[in-house]
């Protein structure tokens, strides 16, 4: 493993919040970051302690909070002044490490999508951050214990994710010496990009292992950070490669001169294989072998939205045949529009070695209509 020796690895429950995939991180030993009351539950189902749970998101609401009241967690990551009043006024202690939106943007060639160093809504700068810590002493049940970043996800190589880490650290350091604060916990968040496109190269671990040796290297020589525990958080690169979204097509036709392959997916089951500018995989799963040329994925909703941006380069498709988008492990059914155009839903399938579980049943149409309360309009 890449790890530093006694650095830890958190899984980002939202990759893939299905209980049975969470059991599979919670045996491996991850600690799971939940972004949702929704996902803290999926963890405590899937038997993660209290203690094994941190919570992230730029919302937290009165449920988040009353999760955090009723069972503890491990580390909050605080966003918003409003946030830490809610905290300190929760009646219990609570961790926080503060989540810092860094001066660090990614270049776009560098990373899928920033989060940091732009117009973006997450975290405190670093100068609230300076000014919270500055003044921590005015909370009663917060206990302020470090800092936490998220970069961006999909970023390509170890060397970028690296030096965004690196100006993260330094700059928390710095902030930490100002104030005579001593971190316990750090954490750097995810970002870990995966191949996508023919030629994409793997996210080179060993390199990535050289740049995190040399950041704990250096973190260990700041007598400010000699108390601190370091961690990541990835969600796309542990789980992405893992999942394949299988559709059948439906139909195909030309529109001026672009071939679309319809199908019984599209973004009502997962918005991101579908929609996000990324070359996703794409294989033939049964249907007639040929020279692949590209094609355009059209799902069944009524919108252009339900169209692939990026075509799949698979042999000439026919009606009935089924491919399959790989690398959709992550992100993938929990961001789609589930309701819009009333569809089935799929199942979800685990496959361990040669042996297959349903791990989500497919739903024709009872989802439709499990939370609708029926007028009766006097019929
Ligand atoms: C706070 C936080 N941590 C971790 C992740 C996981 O990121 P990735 O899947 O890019 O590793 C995300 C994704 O949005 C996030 O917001």
């Amino acid at each position: 493993m890449a790890l530093p020796r006694g650095w830890n690895l958190f899984f980002a429950a939202k990759a893939n919040p299905n209980v049975s995939v969470l059991k599979i991180y919670r045996m491996a030993g991850a600690v799971a970051e939940c972004a949702s009351a929704g996902e803290m539950l999926a963890c405590r189902r899937a038997g993660f302690k209290s203690e094994n749970i941190v919570l992230s998101g730029p919302v937290k609401t009165e449920r988040e909070l009353a999760l955090v009241k009723r069972y503890g967690v491990r580390m909050v990551h605080a966003e918003t002044m409003d946030e830490l009043a809610a905290l300190d006024k929760l009646g219990r202690r609570v961790n926080v490490a503060l989540r810092v939106n860094m001066d660090v943007h990614m270049a776009p060639q560098k990373a899928g999508r920033v989060m940091t160093g732009g117009k973006d809504k997450f975290g405190f700068s670093p100068a609230e951050a300076a000014r919270l810590l500055a003044g921590r002493q005015a909370f009663r049940n917060v206990i302020f214990c470090g800092f936490h970043m998220y970069m961006g996800t999909q970023i390509k190589t170890p060397a970028a994710w690296i030096r965004g880490a690196e100006t993260f650290l330094r700059h928390m350091a710095s902030i930490s010496r100002a104030h005579d604060f001593w971190p316990i916990y750090v954490n750097f968040g995810g970002g870990l990009g995966i191949p996508y496109k023919e030629g994409d190269r793997e996210f080179d671990l060993k390199k990535f292992a050289v740049g995190l040796k040399r950041l704990a290297a250096e973190a260990a020589r700041d007598g400010h950070l000699s108390q601190a525990t370091f961690q990541i958080e990835p969600g796309r690169w542990l789980m992405g490669p893992c999942g394949a979204y299988v559709m059948t097509v439906q139909g195909v036709k030309e529109m001026r001169g672009t071939s679309f392959a319809l199908t019984d997916g599209g973004i009502h089951h997962a918005l991101f294989p579908f929609r996000i500018s990324r070359e996703f995989p794409a294989e033939l799963v049964r249907g007639k072998n040929g020279k692949p040329v590209p094609q355009i994925l059209g799902g069944p909703l009524c919108t252009t939205l339900d169209q692939s941006d990026l075509p799949v380069r698979l042999p000439p498709l026919r009606a009935g045949d089924v491919i399959a988008i790989r690398n959709s492990g992550a992100y993938g059914f929990g961001t789609g529009m589930h309701y819009f155009l009333s569809h089935p839903l799929p199942a979800e399938i685990l496959k361990d070695g040669a042996r297959y579980f349903l791990i989500r049943k497919a739903s024709p149409s009872a989802h439709l209509f499990q939370h609708q309360v029926h007028l009766s309009l006097g019929k």
